[in-house]
């Protein structure tokens, strides 16, 4: 039976093709448009689709989709609204107020003894002055619980005309476009969380697990706990929209200047630098946790996290929200775990592409395994929504293996895309990962495109740039060169073999999941040691690990560079350039390695060194070369 899956239209839309249980092809669109995170019918992944698997539309049993109709969602939209309306109330505020007021009459400074990299001014730490009437706003509705509550319900009727307006748009437009390819009839919906927990457990390989699902929106929740084993996935409880940590984090990416949905990572690592308890408590007064769920007061009045912005430093009020995130949703998990009795949990839904929360999650008393979805945001809903048309007696027994599940390009396709760059080439053939590791070894650094691009979020050593990690100046360095702010550095890839003597806890519980870059871990002596590069303030690293079964040209590639170098472990950064999509292409790798002066491009079998025709041996001569301020994860 072959399975179209379909992730929501309104970003990231994602197409996976799945035969008898299994993904065949998965790609998201924005890999081919070059637009980053791109929303609509996803037809250019679609048509490359049909055309690498050789399924027609006629082929086609069911297509499926993670939402509901326009109609339906409008529908749970307002049933949320009007349960919250007898939720909300100014009462709850007042210690939220209090705590505001008095943070505002005590001393507040930075604690500068340890400085963020990126945030080299002191002024960089905060946010720009703003104007007198909006830090009034913003201190009026923190100070005073009536103004809380009404900002509030302003901006959650404003979020509710938006969403509805959207989904009847997303809605109507899927149905037009299957309607092209004569596949509107056979189109199946799922409650979006539904479709989130799917994934992750039938991908994980686990018997039995607790899925938790956090999520920012989905069909009138934002999230939800199963129970997942031999006979299914049964749903335990749903988190009910508005109180979503998903749109919680956001608010504090937008407040401290970053783009919600995208630079949420880039608060992670500010996190670790500052002091949470600065901000705790205010912020824990704002939420009511008990029986496993989650509720926010005056979830929609962002206004709250300006005003701590307003006078605390970026780092600070990052901490704080981080801190929170991870109090919050680990008790939530500890109740779920307790009710169940399960052993393992399974993540998928936007908020885990927190790390530091899956590390968190992972971390609880008596869990023994974790996994996360590899493409955990909406875009892995295409799986999600296929194995929930396929049902459990198919989607079950079949674990994801690998990530590498979108196109790959022949040598004489990358050959075609070398010439016409006029790039010169060598054919190393056997020996391609050898020579790479030599580069590495001199400090070089190698875009590399090889095999099927990854599904997700992450590069994991297909389409990626990799140098070593010995030498931590060199994040703070390639990021000035890339023009990017980021506080947590490039993640290790390491030879999985190796992962026992590089980070703690690593055990056969989470071997799996940490192929995938989801999940920090602390790291040893050793790893601090060896490969500062990729260590974090906190001492946590988020590893790719990287096995012969996985990924057997990147597997070769680490251990020739350990037997050069005595080290397992290498950055691996996406290959892409600066705010685009990861390359998906032969011409899109060329261009970003051309334009992006990278030493080396190891494409398929060829190794091509710049055309800029400088030696890239030695650090200095690679760190001169790399000029343009273009490239980024
Ligand atoms: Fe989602």
């Amino acid at each position: 039976m072959r399975i179209l899956g379909i992730s929501p239209l309104d970003k990231d839309s994602t197409v996976s093709f799945m035969e008898d249980g299994r993904i065949v092809f998965a790609c998201g669109e924005e890999r081919l448009s070059r637009v980053k995170l791109q929303s609509g019918f996803p037809h250019l992944a679609l048509k490359l689709g049909f055309e690498r698997t050789g399924w027609t539309p006629d082929s086609i049993d069911k297509v499926a989709y993670a939402f509901f109709d326009g109609d339906e969602e409008a529908r749970l939209i307002r049933a949320a609204q009007a349960a919250d309306a007898k939720f909300q109330s100014a009462d709850k505020l007042a210690a939220s107020a209090a705590t505001y007021r008095e943070l505002s009459d005590t001393d507040y400074q930075l604690d500068q003894s340890v400085r963020i990299p990126g945030l080299d001014d002191a002024s960089d730490e905060f946010m720009p002055p703003k104007a007198w009437w909006k830090r009034a706003i913003y201190q009026a509705t923190a100070s005073h619980p009536t103004l809380d509550q009404r900002a509030h319900r302003k901006y959650y009727r404003e979020w509710v005309t938006n969403a509805i307006a959207d989904h009847k748009k997303w809605s109507d437009e899927l149905e037009r476009e299957l309607d092209g390819y004569g596949l509107r009839g056979k189109l199946q919906r799922f409650q979006h969380h539904d479709t989130h927990a799917a994934n992750s457990f039938y991908a994980s390989g686990f018997d039995d697990a607790l899925v938790l699902v956090l999520d920012g929106y989905g069909s009138g929740c934002c999230g939800g706990v199963y129970r997942a084993g031999e006979d299914g996935i049964e749903n335990l409880h749903r988190y009910q929209f508005p109180y979503s940590l998903g749109i919680f984090y956001e608010q504090v990416t937008s407040a401290l200047g970053f783009r919600p949905s995208r630079h949420e990572g880039k608060i992670v690592g500010l996190a670790a630098y500052g002091r949470p308890e600065l901000l705790r408590d205010l912020l824990l007064h704002r939420f009511e946790t008990d029986n496993g769920d989650i509720r926010i007061l005056a979830a929609q009045n962002y206004l709250i996290t300006r005003a701590m912005a307003l006078r605390f430093a970026k780092r600070d009020v990052a901490a704080a929200y981080q801190n929170v995130l991870e109090l919050v949703a680990c008790e939530s998990a500890r109740y779920w775990l307790k009710e169940t009795g399960l052993k393992r949990v399974v993540m998928s839904g936007g908020v885990h592409a927190n790390v530091k929360l899956n590390q968190r999650i992972f971390e609880i008393d008596g869990v023994q395994s974790a996994f996360v979805y590899p493409n955990m945001g909406d875009g892995g809903c295409a799986s999600g929504a296929a194995m929930l048309a396929f049902g459990h007696e198919t989607a079950k027994g079949k674990p994801l293996a690998d990530a590498y599940l979108g196109p790959d390009y022949s040598d004489d396709e990358i050959r075609m895309a070398l010439q016409a760059e006029g790039l010169d080439y060598e054919e190393c053939g056997d020996d391609l990962e050898r020579r790479v590791a030599e580069v590495l070894a001199n400090d070089g650094i190698v875009a590399r495109f090889n095999g099927r691009m990854e599904y997700g979020p992450r590069a994991l050593g297909n389409r990626s740039i990799l140098y070593p990690a010995k030498d931590p100046e060199v994040n703070q360095w390639l990021n000035d060169q890339l023009g990017r702010t980021e506080f947590m550095p490039f993640a290790p890839a390491a030879l999985a073999e190796a992962a026992p003597k590089l980070f703690k806890g690593m055990q056969q519980g989470v071997a799996k999941t940490s192929e995938f870059m989801t999940i920090t871990f602390d790291c040893t002596d050793e790893m601090i040691r060896q490969s500062p590069a990729a260590v974090h303030v906190d001492g946590t690293a988020r590893p790719q690990l990287v096995t012969p079964e996985s990924n057997p040209s990147f597997h070769k590639i680490l251990q020739h560079y350990e037997a050069m170098t005595g080290i397992s472990v290498l950055i691996n950064t996406s290959f892409n350039m600066h705010e685009e999509p990861i390359v998906g292409s032969p011409a899109d790798a060329v261009r970003a390695f051309v334009l992006g002066n990278i030493d080396y491009l190891a494409a398929g079998q060829f190794l091509i060194p710049h055309p800029s025709g400088r030696d890239r041996s030695g650090k200095a001569k690679a760190k001169a070369i790399h000029a343009a301020p273009s490239i980024s994860s």
